[in-house]
């Protein structure tokens, strides 16, 4: 969607994934969907380095509104006991902090969680979005039919536009039409983002399952990501209890590697320093950042050993992810060169390991790199391209 917004693929925090639909704010004060959430996680962006490293948006999901819409506006409204201060204060508290913040909704006549849905009341919802403040709206497919998804997603795309507020716009459209082809290049044109696939749950077997789907880009959605598009393959889980850190390193370079949205879903007040570190690491931000937006792709695999690449700046760099996807078994060890990857020419390289920004030396397409994974591991590299031929 060519509104601005999403130049690189958007980071911030999202609450559905560790906090999902918690309403009993008695039982759970600290982990129920209310705006103490919202503001003690604006507050961990803003003073913990993630806003300065690119975090920016917090995200509400469902379960914000009351069950009924205003009876007399048809307005929606968020719950009295669990955001007595209304959205718009929780906007302008957001605000202050340099953050912005999304809301969640849906195209059917209700979310997935049951609340008020937007099918009859999109010019409305949109305005009174925009007159709270709001930077980004998610916009679910519950309670709706897949046929109606390609009117019903760019009407919506013409009122946010209509606001003249700039919000950022999320479509689980594709999400819903995993079997059916959906139209990829009407959604890049009416959406930022996109979910094409299943909710991340805290698990590998979950991670797993999502970087195979994007690795086998069926209908070929790679192809239209770009700068205001981009593909969604759900929250950053990196923080919680699933997975190891090996694992959660995998995550972070592989959403790297796809050009995807990164939204943290985990309790900011309680993260490990190691897992904030993780989530902070600059050269794996910079190569999801990079600001030429392509998407990466899966190109070479050998049993449960895969291969991605990546174009990024300087223009005729890449970066590399070798995964072993091996449960349990010895470390993999082989050789690859860029060859072995697609890349064909005369080019010289630096050769870095993105984690720890370790420099390994100059390398040509042919060179041989010798690889030692780990099982449940990713190696993450990047080679820059340098100005001149390397002369052996
Ligand atoms: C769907 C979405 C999730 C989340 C829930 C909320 O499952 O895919 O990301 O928004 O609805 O109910």
């Amino acid at each position: 969607l060519d509104n601005g917004l999403a130049r690189t693929p958007p980071m911030g925090w999202l609450s559905w994934e560790r906090f999902r639909c918690r309403t009993d704010c008695k039982m759970y004060p600290n982990s129920c969907i209310n705006e103490k959430l919202y503001m003690d996680m604006a507050d961990r962006l803003s003073e913990d380095g993630y806003l300065r490293a690119g975090y920016k948006y917090v995200n509400i999901d469902d379960c914000w509104a009351t069950l009924q819409r205003d009876p007399k506006t048809l307005r929606l409204v968020p719950d009295p006991v669990r955001f007595p201060s209304g959205l718009k204060k929780l906007a302008d508290y957001v605000h202050s902090k340099g953050l912005k913040l999304g809301i969640y909704g849906d195209m059917g006549t209700k979310t997935c969680g049951g609340y008020p849905g937007s099918k009859f009341t999109m010019e409305l919802d949109a305005q009174t979005f925009a007159e709270w403040g709001i930077d980004s709206f998610k916009m679910d497919g519950c309670y709706s039919t897949t046929k109606d998804f390609s009117v019903a997603y760019p009407i919506m795309e013409f009122f946010l536009n209509k606001t003249g507020r700039p919000i950022l716009f999320s479509c689980s459209w594709p999400a819903y039409m995993q079997s059916s082809d959906p139209d990829y290049k009407l959604i890049a044109k009416h959406c930022n983002i996109w979910r094409n696939y299943n909710d991340i749950t805290d698990s590998w077997d979950s991670v797993k399952t999502i970087i195979k789907y994007y690795g086998d880009d069926k209908y070929n959605f790679s192809a239209v990501a770009g700068p205001g598009n981009f593909n969604d393959p759900d929250m950053i889980i990196v923080g919680n209890t699933g997975l190891s850190y090996q694992q959660w390193q995998v995550q972070m370079a592989m959403w790297a590697m796809m050009a995807a949205p990164l939204f943290l879903s985990e309790d900011l007040r309680t993260i490990t320093p190691e897992a904030r570190t993780l989530i902070q690491n600059p050269g794996v931000i910079a190569i999801n950042q990079d600001r030429l937006g392509i998407m990466g792709k899966r190109v070479w695999q050998s049993g449960n050993i895969e291969a991605w690449i990546r174009p990024v700046t300087p223009v005729g760099s890449y970066a590399v992810a070798v995964l072993n996807l091996n449960d349990g078994g010895a470390q993999s060890g082989f050789n690859m060169t860029l060859v072995t990857l697609g890349v064909k020419g005369q080019d010289a390289y630096n050769l870095s390991e993105v984690f720890s920004g370790k420099a390994l030396g100059k390398y040509t397409v042919s060179t041989n790199f010798p690889i030692f994974i780990d099982t449940n591991s990713v190696l993450l590299l990047k080679y820059t391209k340098l100005d001149r031929i390397l002369k052996w």
